[in-house]
């Protein structure tokens, strides 16, 4: 299993580029499946899950090519519409495959993706969402066999809950559907608009991207394109984090703030202080101990999202006074509470509230990521800790951060990492 092996207490200065959002190179990468022809996407991080979603299209017949900094998708010898099992489990974001292959295929043979560490996550909206549209859905012993003989029509639809997941295969099935498809209650999240943007350059006429309606007018064929991905907002604010738990400052490079708003005023009310300077940076400066966060209750974008709050939790632990965060997106995303208790963190959970009072020092520990945003959140904690922490199964945090801990070195950290290939491959999440 590898680790990360972290020397705390060093005080992080310097400049960080912000790598390509995960969240956004993973569903645009799967909807190139419904571009018949040559995608050139730029920005796209180097990911274990970005590598499983190429392993994905090139079983699916398409050719993939990395050139330069661009990854190179051609989809025009695409082949079968099923995924196997083995390459559907890597990923548990590779639901997302569902309205590509609708789309390009009329048709989608993939395995149920099953619950994970954070929450059983069910797929209930992306199916009401193909029927909604007219495809047929069997689900038995846990495949998903789809398909829509004549064709996807255009169909009013409204989420019950707004999903990302579910607004993705819906925006990209109903851009071939014929006629009209209106989503209500879609996810607003930046990583949505900018899948809009990519379906858009590809001939999709999609609107509203990123407001709570979306209005799809169907095309008969989309076209490749090429598109950069917008930056990763999960993984800026974690560099953030890593800096101010360590009373350090640093300039981030490609940031996009408007996207980072309601983390950006916690950090704020935390006593950071924050600077937005011309075009895409951002700088960060902490002066002292931070001060208790104001009251953090994950919620859809524009709300505080939840994919930030085991970091934030990191920065709770080592803050002057008691900070309350209540997590309302998924049911068991407090697994990484055990661990930071066994670096000297207090914090007390109720149900979906955890209480977290501050402590000048943590102290190094042994202790285990079991998923990518709580791996990232051991190693905050870890640079701001007194001693050694080891952080073990940190294959779950090469899901979603490119060069962590060589950019954290380049940023003044002690953190080295220590492959064990005795180690049992982490399960996706
Ligand atoms: C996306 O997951 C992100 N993943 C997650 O990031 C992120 O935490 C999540 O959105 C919320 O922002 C990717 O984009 C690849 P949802 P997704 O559908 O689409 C329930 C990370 O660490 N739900 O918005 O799966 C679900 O169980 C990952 O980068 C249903 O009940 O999230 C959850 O409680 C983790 N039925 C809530 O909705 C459904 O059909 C939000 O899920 C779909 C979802």
């Amino acid at each position: 299993m590898a680790s990360y092996i972290i020397h705390g207490g060093q005080r992080l200065e310097g400049e960080h580029t912000v790598q390509g959002a995960k969240n956004s190179a993973l569903p645009i990468l799967a909807a190139t499946v419904a571009a018949r022809g040559e995608c050139v996407l730029h920005g796209c991080p180097d990911l274990s899950d970005v590598r499983a979603t190429l392993a994905i299209l090139e079983h699916l017949g398409c050719a993939v090519k990395r050139e330069g900094g661009a990854i190179i998708v051609d989809s025009s010898r695409l082949r079968g519409c099923e995924i196997p099992g083995c390459l559907m489990k890597e990923m548990r974001s590779s639901i997302v495959f569902l309205g590509p292959l609708l789309s390009a295929m009329g048709c989608a043979n993939l395995t149920a993706p099953g619950g994970c560490d954070i929450g059983e996550r069910p797929i209930d909206m992306h199916l009401e969402a193909m029927r909604a549209l007219g495809v047929r859905v069997v689900e038995e012993g846990g495949r998903l066999r789809c398909d829509v003989r004549e064709g996807m029509k255009g169909a009013r639809c409204s989420l019950y809950f707004p999903s990302v997941g579910a607004t993705e295969n819906l925006m990209i099935a109903a851009s071939t559907a014929r006629g009209i498809t209106v989503l209500t209650n879609a996810a607003r999240e930046p990583e949505i608009a900018d899948l809009a943007a990519f379906l858009n350059a590809c001939g999709a006429k999609i609107h509203g991207a990123g407001e709570g309606t979306l209005v799809i007018e169907g095309v008969e064929q989309l076209h490749g394109a090429e598109h950069t991905v917008i930056p990763d907002r999960i993984t800026a604010v974690t560099f953030l984090l890593a800096a101010a738990v360590t009373g350090g400052e640093i300039l981030l490079r490609g940031a996009r703030p408007a996207h980072m708003d309601a983390m950006l005023s916690v950090l704020e009310q935390a006593g950071c202080r924050l600077r937005r300077l011309e075009g895409d940076m951002l700088a960060l400066r902490m002066y002292g101990r931070p001060r208790r966060l104001p009251t953090v209750r994950t919620m859809p974008y524009p709300g505080f999202p939840t994919d930030a709050q085991a970091a934030f939790m990191a920065l709770a632990a080592v803050a002057d006074g008691t900070s309350i965060i209540t997590e309302t997106i998924f049911e068991n995303r407090f697994r990484h509470v055990s661990q930071l208790r066994r670096m000297g963190a207090f914090i007390r959970v109720e149900g979906r509230v955890a209480v977290v009072e501050g402590r000048r020092h943590l102290h190094g520990a042994e202790v285990d990521a079991c998923d990518l945003r709580a791996g990232a959140a051991l190693v905050v904690a870890g640079l701001a800790a007194q001693g050694e922490t080891r952080v073990r199964g940190i294959r779950h945090v090469d899901r979603g951060c490119e060069r962590f801990e060589e950019d954290l070195r380049l940023l003044g950290a002690r953190i080295s990492r220590e492959e064990d290939d005795l180690g049992q491959p982490e399960e996706a999440n």
